[in-house]
């Protein structure tokens, strides 16, 4: 009813809405004012995590996507090996595990069956297996050595938004306690990451309010057959994710590349106005990136493409090659995905609107997926 929806339109654009709520949430007593993170409902035993030789992170979907994050922030901040892996290919291919792994599963509903299977397997292997789930009591944490909850509420939409930026926020919990544990010297970088965090919810707040631009920009492509997505760094599953988004709600073809990857093929696609999403890392830090892919926004879009850019607020040296340009408020590396994927979420929302698809349950889809 529209009550339920909060006199929204649908659910999943309430849940869209709620993100800076559930991203609060998820944070709330974990950092305390020292920065010291409190992540003792994680039960896995402190001396258990200093032997963790390495991680594996499991999940599918868009749960795929946040783990891909993961990786990045996991190896970077505590130096220690992951991997992510999709859920239904895990077991198949006989992975290698022992006492020392400790698995991550990360999933909304906590039934998702691939998932479940996986984590299965991993912890016959031996391994350690933590849950992130935003599902109290689900078949994951159950059969999981430990859980950590997102607090995201019900997410009711089949396409998971609000879901995704808590399993975000929870993997670079997770990161951090593990490097806490573990006794990594905290530098600089990690410090203002901790104090950044604490302002992410804001943040994600002010994206919400600049998206009229990003609704009108989707409704006059409604009419196209392919979105590309590209990305690097952390951006390429922010790009993963947005395609998955488009994919689900317009039906349309939608793909994610790495951007380092053009030349060896995906650049073959690019022709007259095809819509190209980027999403551009910070200018500050590692901006070798950055000038890596504002070139592939100037040769693509000398190709005839139609450049939607995503990138940081008074970020003067991409803006020139930018057809549509999408600002996010300024962040650490690592930590943009949490800004950066809410566009393409009112994006595919608002084409698929356009398109006049059934938001809450695109077809052929299940909220969870309780079979192999
Ligand atoms: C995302 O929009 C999806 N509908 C889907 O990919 C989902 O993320 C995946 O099925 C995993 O679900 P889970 O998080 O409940 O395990």
């Amino acid at each position: 009813s529209a009550a339920e929806k909060g006199g929204y339109d649908y659910f999943m654009l309430k849940e869209i809405a709620e993100q800076p709520k559930a991203v609060a949430d998820t944070l709330l007593g974990r950092i305390d004012l020292a920065g010291n993170l409190c992540l003792d409902e994680v039960r896995i035993p402190a001396s258990v995590l200093r032997e963790v030789t390495k991680v594996v992170i499991v999940a599918c979907g868009t749960a795929y996507h946040a783990g891909m994050i993961a990786k990045y922030a996991i190896e970077h901040w505590t130096r220690i090996p992951c991997e992510t892996e999709l859920a239904s290919e895990f077991r198949y291919r006989d992975p290698i595990l022992d006492q020392r792994t400790l698995v991550i599963a990360i999933s909304q509903s906590g039934e998702t069956m691939d998932t479940l299977m996986a984590l299965r397997h991993a912890r016959e292997q031996g391994a350690k297996v933590l849950a992130i789930c935003n599902t109290n009591g689900s078949t994951i944490p159950r059969e999981s050595d430990a859980v950590l909850y997102t607090h995201a509420g019900p997410e009711v939409a089949v396409a998971s938004t609000k879901a995704f930026l808590t399993q975000l926020v929870a993997c670079y919990l997770v990161a951090l306690y593990l490097g806490q544990v573990r006794g990594t010297k905290w530098g600089d970088e990690i410090l203002s990451v901790i104090r950044e965090l604490s302002e992410i919810a804001t943040q994600v707040d002010e994206v919400l309010e600049t998206m009229e631009p990003v609704r009108e920009l989707a409704r006059t492509l409604a009419d196209k057959n392919t979105v590309l997505f590209l990305g690097r760094h952390v951006g390429f599953p922010v790009a993963l994710e947005g395609a998955l988004k488009l994919k689900e709600l317009a039906y349309m073809h939608a793909e994610g590349f790495a951007a380092g990857e053009l030349k060896h093929g995906p650049i073959a696609l690019i022709e007259q106005d095809v819509p190209v999403v980027v999403v551009v890392p910070s200018p500050r830090g590692r901006s070798v990136l950055h000038d890596k892919i504002v070139s592939n926004i100037q040769e693509i879009r000398a190709r005839g493409a139609r450049t939607i850019v995503i990138a940081e607020r008074g970020d003067a040296a991409v803006a020139p090659y930018a057809d549509h340009l999408i600002e996010i408020p300024v962040t650490p590396t690592l930590l943009q995905p949490l800004v950066a994927t809410v566009p393409l979420q009112v994006f595919a929302c608002e084409l698929a609107t356009a398109r006049g698809n059934e938001v809450d349950q695109p077809r052929n889809l299940a909220k969870s997926v309780t079979v192999e």
